[in-house]
């Protein structure tokens, strides 16, 4: 409550300066919370997937990508919480500015390109953090800029191997706009070759340790509906416990906000439709009953409640926050069934 407050007195401030600057701000602030102040979430759990979600609404990977502001995301009632992406070794990401907000269009534009601190020094935070969690804690991992696409499932394993005791699920981000190549990856043959050889490591890691951590695979709506679908069957074949659909998108449709032209990742209002339409046809493509998250320009509860009907087990959300405020998500996971 506290934290609503003072965002409702900050917000002319934030909304003022420049995106990435205000993104900073509310992360430090919300990175004040302590991890013993976290409690438990509004709304009704549910378990799929082996994990336990306090709710159905989650925090999207990008807001928090170092991890320093779990707790206070904690506080706003998300029911679980995705960190990242992360890369095996830090990185800068693009030149600024990156991050553009498009406010008649109620959607942020962001070319960040997976600027984060490292495998390394966010595995020590969530390995301080997890402990603590009254919710599931995922981790988002991508690849660094250099590293060549065919060499991606040695990135993706590191951080794998990195964080597998600290933290609940993985997310595989083959969809992310920003870092050269990497959505070449949605092409079958190489899905399956990488995505085998991640399952593998998982399995390996598995048995040595005895613990299991489910491995989700993040899709982009600017796929087309047959390599959707083949995506599908070969998450499916491959044992993945699940889907998040979707990324950012690279189209544009009708925009008015004078930042519309920007290069990079298209999300929240515009992002809708066709995210809610990809979440429509992964469900329908399943023959199992895996995990699907829907994100994509959830600014509403009935955005949410629509998400829930194409088949969708929860959503995740970012832009909606930025634009309704921290409150949004309470006021979602309290009544989201
Ligand atoms: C993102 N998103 C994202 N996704 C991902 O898988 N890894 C990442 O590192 C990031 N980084 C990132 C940064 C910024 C600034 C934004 C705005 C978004 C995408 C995000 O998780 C989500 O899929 C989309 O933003 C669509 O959801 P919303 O924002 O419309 O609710």
């Amino acid at each position: 409550m506290m934290l609503q407050a003072l965002y409702r007195v900050a917000k002319p401030v934030l909304l003022s300066i420049d995106p990435e600057g205000s993104h900073h701000v509310v992360l430090k602030t919300l990175g004040l919370i302590p991890s013993i102040s976290m409690v438990d979430p509004p709304g009704d759990a549910f378990t799929k997937a082996g994990l336990t979600f306090g709710n159905r609404v989650s925090l999207a990977a990008g807001f928090d990508k170092n991890a320093i502001a779990v707790p206070g995301l904690t506080r706003l009632g998300f029911g679980s919480i995705e960190v990242g992406g992360i890369t095996p070794r830090p990185q800068m990401g693009s030149a600024k500015p990156r991050l553009f907000r498009l406010n008649s269009d109620q959607a942020l534009i962001n070319r960040m390109g997976f600027n984060n601190e490292g495998v390394e020094r966010i595995g020590s935070r969530l390995s301080q953090l997890r402990p603590h969690m009254c919710v599931p804690l995922g981790a988002n991992l991508g690849i660094n800029r250099d590293t060549p696409i065919g060499d991606a499932a040695v990135d993706f394993t590191q951080s794998m191997n990195r964080l597998y005791d600290s933290v609940d699920y993985f997310v595989i981000n083959i969809s992310s706009p920003n870092t050269e190549g990497l959505r070449s990856i949605s092409q079958e043959d190489r899905a399956r070759a990488l995505l085998g050889k991640i399952v593998e490591e998982r399995q390996r890691i598995f048995q040595a340790k005895s613990r299991y951590v489910p491995c989700l695979v993040k899709l982009s709506p600017d796929d087309d509906a047959q390599t959707t679908e083949n995506l599908v069957r070969v998450i499916e074949e491959l044992d993945y416990e699940g889907i998040i659909a979707t990324n950012s998108t690279l189209s544009r449709g009708d925009l008015k906000s004078a930042h519309r032209m920007e290069a990079g990742g298209l999300s929240g209002k515009p992002l809708f439709e066709a995210a809610l339409a990809k979440v429509a046809q992964i469900r329908s493509s399943m023959s199992r009953d895996l995990l699907l998250i829907g994100c994509g320009g959830v600014m509403s509860l009935s955005d949410a409640q629509k998400m829930r009907r194409a088949g969708a087990d929860l959503v995740q959300l970012y832009t909606g926050m930025i634009f309704n405020g921290p409150e949004f998500v309470e006021e979602l996971a309290s009544q989201l069934t």
